[in-house]
């Protein structure tokens, strides 16, 4: 518990950028076009909070046009990764020709430390938690001669399940990071998913949860659990959110993504009709500090 947070945050600096980078030119090499027709840069991060930040970092890194329009969002905990494809769904059907780059990358040395008697939730973050970045590039009426949709972002909305701020949260301090979770987390989402699902579904008369595709933040074995059981959910539904929890951790805002990348793959390795195991329509939630709940509805496209 000494005071560390200056080299903790000199190292971040650096490395949150650098991978966000890499997950960056992957994006942008599949999507096939010039680096210069990225007009907007959503960046998020709970590693760190200099600036300027991790997005100017990445405008230097990639040579991204110096007009190109930010968006820093620092700190926002798990959910973040389903905030910015909200705010980009905005962003992009705003502003004719938009194509936004999200970026995402974790490095969990902020919250490192020892053991501690007093606070098993410490202990517990550093084994669930762990680093990664993902990227993603969002737009409007794609120009289907050169560019190919992988899903279409209907509606996203964001709720707070209310009197819940003390349950999940992080506290930059002295020390690094400090993050708490209370063990009844998991009832508090399950409790109020459905409601989230029902407000979300209802313009397109959607109320079975097993006819559509799920990429669900884990957050952790015990949330994932309690939303299958809630909903009566088939096995499948959450196979690939227990998939990268387990093969990754929980990778915090980028974890949603590496589900929806792992989504549209196998769906064609699979032979599948569509990049959303087969369906049509299907639901990306992202869990965080609030405690929120992200419910966007996305639409896949045939393969
Ligand atoms: C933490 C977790 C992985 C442990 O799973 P598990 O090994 O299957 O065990 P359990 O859930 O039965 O919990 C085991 C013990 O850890 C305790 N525990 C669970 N969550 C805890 C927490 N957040 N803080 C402190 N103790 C916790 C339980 O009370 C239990 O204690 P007991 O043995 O004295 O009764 C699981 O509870 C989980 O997924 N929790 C949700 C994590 C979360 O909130 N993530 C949100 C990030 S978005």
């Amino acid at each position: 518990m000494a005071p560390s947070l200056d080299d903790r945050l000199d190292v971040l600096v650096e490395e949150v950028p650098k991978m966000g980078k890499e997950a960056a030119l992957a994006a942008i090499k599949e999507w096939g076009q010039p680096i210069s027709k990225i007009t907007h840069l959503i960046f998020t991060t709970n590693s760190g909070a200099d600036c300027p930040g991790a997005d100017s970092r990445l405008v230097h890194l990639l040579g991204l046009s110096p007009n190109v329009n930010r968006i820093m969002l620092y700190y926002q905990g798990c959910h973040a990764g389903a905030s910015t494809l909200r705010l980009a769904k905005d962003i992009a059907e705003n502003n004719r020709g938009a194509r936004i780059l999200i970026v995402t990358s974790e490095n969990i040395l902020h919250a490192f430390r020892g053991p501690d008697e007093a606070h098993a939730d410490f202990l517990l973050s550093q084994a669930l938690f762990s680093d990664g970045g993902a990227a993603v590039i969002v737009g409007a009426d794609p120009d289907l001669e050169v560019e190919r949709p992988l899903f279409e972002i209907i509606s996203a909305r964001e709720t707070l399940i209310l009197n819940t701020m003390e349950e999940l949260g992080m506290q930059l301090r002295e020390v690094g990071n400090l993050i708490f979770l209370s063990p009844t987390i998991p009832k508090h989402i399950s409790a109020n998913i459905e409601g989230c699902l029902l407000e979300a579904f209802k313009p397109l008369g959607i109320t079975d949860w097993n006819s559509i595709f799920w990429v669900s933040h884990p957050g952790g074995p015990a949330i994932l659990n309690q939303v299958e059981a809630k909903l009566k959910l088939n096995k499948d539904k959450l196979m690939l959110s227990r998939k990268v929890l387990s093969e990754y951790g929980n990778l915090s805002s980028p974890t949603v993504l590496f589900i929806l990348d792992k989504l549209r793959k196998e769906s064609l390795k699979e032979g599948k009709s569509t990049t959303g195991d087969g369906l049509e329509y299907g639901v990306l939630l992202g869990f965080g500090p609030g405690l929120s709940i992200e419910t966007i509805v996305l639409r896949s496209v045939p393969i």
